[in-house]
């Protein structure tokens, strides 16, 4: 912690937050030291955005006090955040699509030679920005066309760009592959060293073991404690911040899989750009079984998953669910045939966040009894089953006619995972069921997909988290280029072998 100076570049005091009669942040002490990475640790829902919403100017607290560099300041809109050296980089990027990466990054505080835009000059100084922080990107590309990681990489140039010391990132890495979250450490360390102050809320606990100096710990709109990460196991991070212990790891008996349940044959897809996303792709899965795909994104994960659930028409091959095809079947016809799916894109196809939570649990089957009969819907019983639903996933607040949009990020998730589960199907796909979620729910969807599996029904899990599928797999399988590259029993493999040919490996001596 050398690089730690002993004055404060941001503190907080008292900060308390209310919504109407609900407190989402109650008097909250919070400071970070310059030259800090500091994390924010806390269950979904639990005030994190809030609080940082706070401090860059998005919302004004109902109580509290907020110093920057010393000085006290109201932060009455995010130009004032900009103005006092705030930078924040959101979950969702807020770029222009169509525009270029620099066009992207001066956008608003450009540099002027008379009357125009002195573009030479804008390009110049985002590459020398992007030189000096090790952020690499492709001033000239379109964002349109750039990775998830480059974009991020565009938002924390822009934010230096309007000359930030104090970074702020919510949950950066959910969105990140495993490899571009290492990048992504590489990129806040060589940030601190050189003197900027960050703050980082994230779920993942490993990640705040790698990098940051402190954590404070906030559940239910409290702040619990703020500890030094080197003496605090993640173990005991997980239990301040849930109040109870956890297991970060399942334990999971073997068992012999049952009878095939859905067969994939030579499915092929090819996109608008005549790219093959699926080539050719067979496998198997069995009641009684978790089947891990593993895979680095844009391997055709996106593309399986729709062409399974019945997004995407399949140019050729079979999807044999109980022997009948449902290739180029219709959701609808998928679903009632067995298969049901927890959405991978979940702010896209998840909610309608105008909806209340109750609305969107039924949003697919409220044309049928018991939700309504006759044409009429059946508000007490929607609203029981709703409260039932959100006890069985912690959805937080207790509260079915709330707006979906006004629940916190983990919240949203938990709601759609409960309407998508609660046909009870034979085959359940899980697209990376557990991203933005905290510890404690990622234990309970953990429970519930091995339950699923104890069961008899089959699971197919698709997910980027290398440690979520083999914690859970029976077999895994890597997806590469649109391929099944490897397939292997969980027991005979690990994180190494798996990496490998996530990689590419293996492919030389085909063919
Ligand atoms: N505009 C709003 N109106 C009403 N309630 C709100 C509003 N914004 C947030 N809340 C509530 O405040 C609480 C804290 O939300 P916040 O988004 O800060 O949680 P969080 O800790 O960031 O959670 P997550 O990890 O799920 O992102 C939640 O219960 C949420 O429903
Ligand atoms: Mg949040």
């Amino acid at each position: 912690m050398t690089r730690l100076e002993d004055k404060n570049a941001v503190e907080m005091r008292g900060i308390t937050k209310r919504f109407g009669n609900f407190t989402a942040n109650d008097q909250i002490d919070f400071d970070l030291k310059k030259g800090e990475i500091h994390a924010l640790l806390g269950e979904n829902g639990a005030g994190k955005s809030t609080l940082m919403n706070i401090l860059y100017g998005l919302y004004t607290p109902t109580e509290g006090e907020i110093f920057i560099n010393g000085e006290e300041v109201k932060i009455t809109n995010p130009n004032v955040a900009i103005a006092k050296g705030l930078g924040m980089v959101h979950q969702h990027f807020m770029l222009v699509s169509p525009f270029r990466v620099y066009e992207n990054i001066i956008l608003g505080v450009e540099p002027t030679k008379g009357m125009t835009i002195d573009r030479k000059k804008a390009r110049a100084e985002v590459e020398d920005l992007s030189k000096r922080y090790g952020l690499q990107v492709d001033p000239d590309a379109y964002i349109a066309n750039i990775s998830v990681g480059m974009q991020q990489r565009v938002e924390i140039l822009k934010a230096l760009y309007r000359g930030a010391d104090i970074l702020i990132f919510d949950e950066p890495t959910a969105v990140l592959t495993p490899q571009e979250i290492d990048e992504f450490i590489e990129i806040v360390n060589n940030l601190a060293d050189q003197g900027k102050s960050i703050i980082i809320i994230t779920h993942k606990l490993k990640e705040i073991k790698a990098m940051a100096d402190r954590c404070t710990v906030i559940r239910r709109g409290k702040k619990i404690a703020t500890v030094d990460v080197e003496d605090t196991s993640t173990e005991d991070l997980a239990q301040m911040m849930v109040g109870r212990q956890v297991e970060l790891t399942m334990d999971k008996e073997e068992k012999e899989p049952g009878d095939l349940v859905l067969e994939i044959k030579d499915l092929t897809y090819t996109d608008e750009r005549k790219v093959k996303k699926v080539n050719n792709l067979s496998l198997d899965l069995h009641y009684g079984e978790i089947l891990g795909i593993a895979g680095v994104d844009g391997n055709g994960q996106s593309e399986l998953l729709e062409l399974l659930t019945g997004l995407r028409h399949v140019d050729s091959g079979q999807i044999l669910l109980k022997g009948k095809n449902i290739a180029n079947c219709r959701p609808r016809e998928i679903q009632e045939a067995g298969m049901n799916n927890i959405p991978e894109d979940r702010q896209k196809r998840g909610l309608v966040l105008d909806f209340t939570v109750a609305e969107n649990l039924i949003l697919e089957n409220y044309g049928h009894e018991p939700y309504s009969k006759k044409g009429i819907l059946q508000e007490d019983y929607i609203q029981n089953q709703a409260i039932e639903l959100m006890e069985k996933f912690d959805v937080r607040p207790r509260k079915p006619h709330y707006k979906a949009g006004d629940l916190s990020g983990g919240n949203q998730q938990k709601v759609i995972i409960a309407r998508e589960i609660t046909d009870d199907p034979d085959v359940l796909i899980a697209a990376q069921p557990t991203r933005g979620l905290d510890v404690g729910a990622i234990e309970y969807v953990h429970h519930f997909l091995l339950e699923q599996r104890n069961r008899g029904k089959a699971v197919l899990l698709i997910s980027f988290e290398l440690d979520e599928i083999l914690n859970l797999s029976d077999r895994v399988a890597v997806i590469y280029e649109g391929q099944i590259n490897y397939i292997t029993k969980r027991k005979d493999t690990d994180e190494r072998q798996l990496g490998y040919y996530m990689a590419g490996g293996g492919q030389d001596g085909r063919e």
